[in-house]
């Protein structure tokens, strides 16, 4: 455990290494947390959680709950806050890992122990994330996460280029969520029931630049027949007419801002960047839909067996970089048709990794939930219009994931690293 703490702790550290005090606090955006702020709390969670909440020790910093405590500091605030430096925030980051590293060495591992260990690093490898799309939301250099491809040792990425076809899957009865044998499970996962799925296909790939950029061109953002009442009133306030980043090349097609570069738009990689507004216009235009988060699970797992739902679509054994696109390992996308050693039991490709998936589905309690001690992370969500995403993305970390893991936004979020699958 000690290493996994240390591990997260320093992937939090490369994602602000080499900015400014300026780039560090950066501009008041909804969307973002100014960075100085958002690693102290990521510190304090630690603190609040390992060492206060479960050992019952006093606090390290007497002002830490009024600076950090999400739950009680206004987003809109935290620019405002008298926040230490960055020294002093480096400082109180040492010493409560320092502290909780310690605790570890000295105290044999309780199942308490190992809970709150994973949920402080959990939510440190989340916020991680969050730092990767805050340096591309405000066109920052991109993070050094030294890490080179197939590093892992797992063998080289296969095949490039699409992916267009689709998977049939048969239906019936599938159990949605996960199983009370896993090590750590978030409470909006809790618990495994049955549901009735009917057969549908569903692509085998994501959809990719290439295919988005059709969309674009046959008036997508123009015709309101392609777009729901909410996403259409979305599309005019957001003036959106391509996909956030895009921009229109010379002579014709796209360009994409990567974080503070402008690339010709890498046609098979899988859309990114698009909200669930954009995806559900897409959808129309080509005749399809999104999946359900059933449907997707589905896809992903394999047909129904007797016994406990596969980890992953290959199977129980961990991500490699031969597998899926995670842990940054490739600094970004890769295309939709690489990493046939991935492949669900019906053939999807790429079902973890690379980019999160939007679902129909809005996020709701599943029969049998339980709320967390960690009170605040899914349940005052579930009455919004927030939505569940499925699959983790590039830079999300491989130790959070499963087939099961609900990731959730609301639906105009377009600098989350979300794309999306669609199926008939
Ligand atoms: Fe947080």
């Amino acid at each position: 455990m000690i290493e996994t703490l240390r591990d997260a702790r320093s992937r939090t550290l490369k994602l602000i290494d080499g900015l400014s005090h300026e780039q560090l606090m950066g501009p008041r955006l909804d969307i973002v947390n100014p960075m100085r702020w958002e690693v102290g709390h990521v510190a304090w969670f630690q603190e609040y959680w390992f060492l206060r909440h479960y050992l019952r020790e006093p606090m390290i910093r007497g002002d830490a709950d009024r600076l950090y405590d999400s739950a009680r500091v206004a987003h809109e605030t935290r620019w405002d806050l008298p926040l230490p430096t960055m020294v002093q925030t480096r400082d109180y980051m040492n010493e409560v890992l320092s502290r909780v590293v310690d605790r570890i060495n000295s105290t044999e591992l309780t199942e308490k122990a190992n809970y709150f260990g994973r949920l402080v690093t959990f939510h440190e490898d989340m916020h991680g994330e969050a730092l990767t799309y805050t340096r591309q939301t405000l066109a920052y250099p991109p993070p050094d996460l030294g890490i080179t491809p197939g590093s892992d040792g797992s063998g080289s990425r296969e095949r490039s280029g699409p992916l267009a076809e689709d998977a049939e899957v048969p239906g019936g009865k599938f159990v949605l969520g996960a199983t009370p044998d896993l090590p750590f499970v978030f409470d909006n996962e809790k618990w495994a029931h049955v549901v009735e799925v009917t057969p549908f296909h569903i692509a085998r790939a994501p959809v990719t630049n290439a295919e988005f950029a059709q969309f674009v061109e046959s008036a997508g953002y123009q015709l309101p027949v392609y777009w729901d009442q909410e996403g259409w009133n979305w599309r005019c306030r957001a003036g959106a007419d391509r996909p956030v980043y895009w921009e229109r090349a010379q002579g014709g097609g796209f360009k994409i801002r990567r974080y503070d570069s402008l690339l010709p738009l890498p046609e098979y990689q899988p859309v990114i960047h698009v909200n669930a507004y954009e995806a559900e216009a897409y959808c129309r235009w080509a005749g399809r839909r999104l999946p359900t988060e059933a449907e997707w699970e589905l896809a992903a797992c394999g047909p129904p067996e007797e016994g406990r739902k596969p980890l992953f679509p290959w199977g129980d054994d961990p991500p490699t970089a031969a597998r899926t696109n995670l842990d940054g390992k490739y600094a970004g996308c890769v295309d939709v048709s690489e990493m046939p050693e991935g492949d669900s039991p019906f053939g999807c490709r790429q079902m973890i990794g690379n980019v999160w998936e939007w679902t129909s589905t809005n996020l709701k309690p599943y029969p049998g939930f339980v709320i967390d001690p960690y009170k605040e992370y899914s349940e005052p969500w579930f009455h919004s219009p927030h939505r569940v995403l499925r699959g983790g993305c590039w830079a999300t970390r491989s130790r959070l994931l499963r087939n099961t893991w609900r990731n959730f936004y609301p639906p105009d979020r377009r600098d989350v690293f979300a794309g999306f699958r669609t199926c008939r």
